[in-house]
């Protein structure tokens, strides 16, 4: 049969949506944890997705590395001598839904297996990272993979221990890396033009305006804790209710203390999301508790005054009980803006495309914050249903990420126009 040029064209433009629906189904798959969707930093699930995600890249036309942290990067040669970076994480936190993070890794290869479909060479390479932690649900701390291709690396992080008692360090040999070459995945490719993350929203505004994408402002600050309360266990049924020094009543009264504060002032949100009792027996005081505390806000100065009136708040309950608090902090990531220049190029490619632009800071951290102190960095957010994330009913319609593929391709070309 005849093969006309248009056929090629329609395949691209009418199935790459659908297939980067089927490829986050297929990540899925790969999890530590069945029936849910678990994958943490350098774990079988991981290798399982690196697998997955190598394929599609080179099906795009790029080459494929891993780097010491773990970090896929798949390269598409432009003409010249700069890269543009796109990227997000393969990591999930336990229970996931299947877009946060894989969707801004599968989209970007999408944007390129479009270039490579039609034979174009841009003026820059195009370089797809997806990175090796953002969640931090193995070792508690973030943006590990962004941070070593960045160059702000903690190498104390190394010695983080997750709780089967590996150490990072472990976990990356394990995992094919060499830990003290992590600066070698510090970006050496030469200048840069940015870093461009497709991401779901992971809230309500996008549905709300009834709008695919949204073009990321700003992304919010955010700081982490853990608190580690000691008391003393004790017999149930012996102990009197007035000699008790119960870890758990001193840590629920934190909890309600958190809610409550985080309630009273505007544009704070404050999260104990994590807990764990010992030595979690029914007839037994609860003689020690650990939890963790993530508070943030879009201005820095008001995070910064919530998170030490929130860990006060945790020194004079526990003193008031009688009961010893260690409180160490995990991160503090200050607000970060994305580069105008690419707010600027992602809204015309928006606007280009027919659909009205509308500007949003993000409530969530991303890659983008860590890769800030390397280069430019820019967003696009995907509308989500019902704005719902870090729940396996995260859900995206194949509709928007069509547009957000056509809003990143649009990207590309007014790039190489410049
Ligand atoms: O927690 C966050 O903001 C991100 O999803 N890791
Ligand atoms: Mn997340
Ligand atoms: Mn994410």
């Amino acid at each position: 049969m005849e093969r006309r040029a248009g056929d090629h064209l329609h395949r691209i433009v009418v199935t790459l949506p659908r297939i980067v629906i089927e490829r986050c189904h297929y990540l899925a798959e790969c999890t530590e944890e069945p029936g849910v969707i678990t994958r943490p930093f350098a774990s079988d699930a991981m290798g399982c997705a690196h697998v997955l995600v190598g394929d599609w890249m080179r099906e795009a036309g790029m080459t494929v590395r891993r780097d010491n942290i773990g970090n896929l990067h798949g390269r598409f040669e432009g003409t010249g001598e700069a890269t543009l970076l796109l990227g997000s994480h393969l990591d999930s936190v336990r229970n996931a839904g299947k877009y946060d993070g894989p969707l801004g890794v599968i989209v970007a290869i999408a944007a390129v297996q479009r270039l490579h479909d039609s034979g174009k060479r841009l003026p820059f390479a195009v370089e797809v990272l997806a990175f090796a932690d953002e969640e931090g649900l193995r070792f508690g701390s973030t943006y590990l993979g962004s941070r070593a291709v960045a160059g702000t690396f903690d190498s104390p992080d190394l010695d983080r221990v997750d709780t089967g008692g590996t150490t990072m360090r472990e976990a990356m040999r394990g995992f094919g890396g060499d830990p003290a070459r992590i600066d070698d995945d510090r970006w050496q490719g030469g200048p840069l033009l940015g870093y461009l993350e497709v991401h779901i929203e992971q809230g309500p505004v996008l549905e709300a305006r009834e709008l695919p994408v949204g073009v990321v402002s700003a992304i919010s600050g955010q700081n982490r804790y853990t608190l580690d309360f000691e008391g003393e266990a004790g017999h149930a049924g012996t102990v009197p209710m007035g000699s008790r020094r119960d870890a758990l009543v001193a840590a629920a009264v934190f909890i309600q203390a958190v809610e409550s504060y985080a309630q009273s002032h505007d544009g704070l949100v404050a999260t104990v999301g994590r807990l764990s009792v010992r030595p979690g027996a029914v007839n037994v005081v609860p003689g020690g508790v650990t939890l963790s505390l993530d508070v943030r806000h879009a201005e820095d100065a008001e995070r910064l005054l919530a998170s030490r009136h929130l860990t006060d708040i945790a020194s004079q309950i526990a003193k008031h009980r009688n009961i010893a608090v260690a409180i160490r902090q995990d991160s503090d990531s200050p607000t970060v803006p994305c580069a105008p220049g690419l707010v600027s190029t992602l809204s015309q490619a928006v606007g280009d495309l027919g659909h009205p632009v509308l500007q949003l800071a993000s409530g969530a951290g991303h890659d983008a914050v860590a890769m800030s102190a390397l280069t430019d960095v820019g967003m696009l957010f995907v509308r989500c249903k019902g704005g719902v994330s870090h729940n396996p009913a995260e859900s995206v319609t194949t509709d928007d990420v069509a547009v957000a593929i056509d809003v990143l391709a649009r990207c590309l070309e007014l790039l190489a126009e410049r």
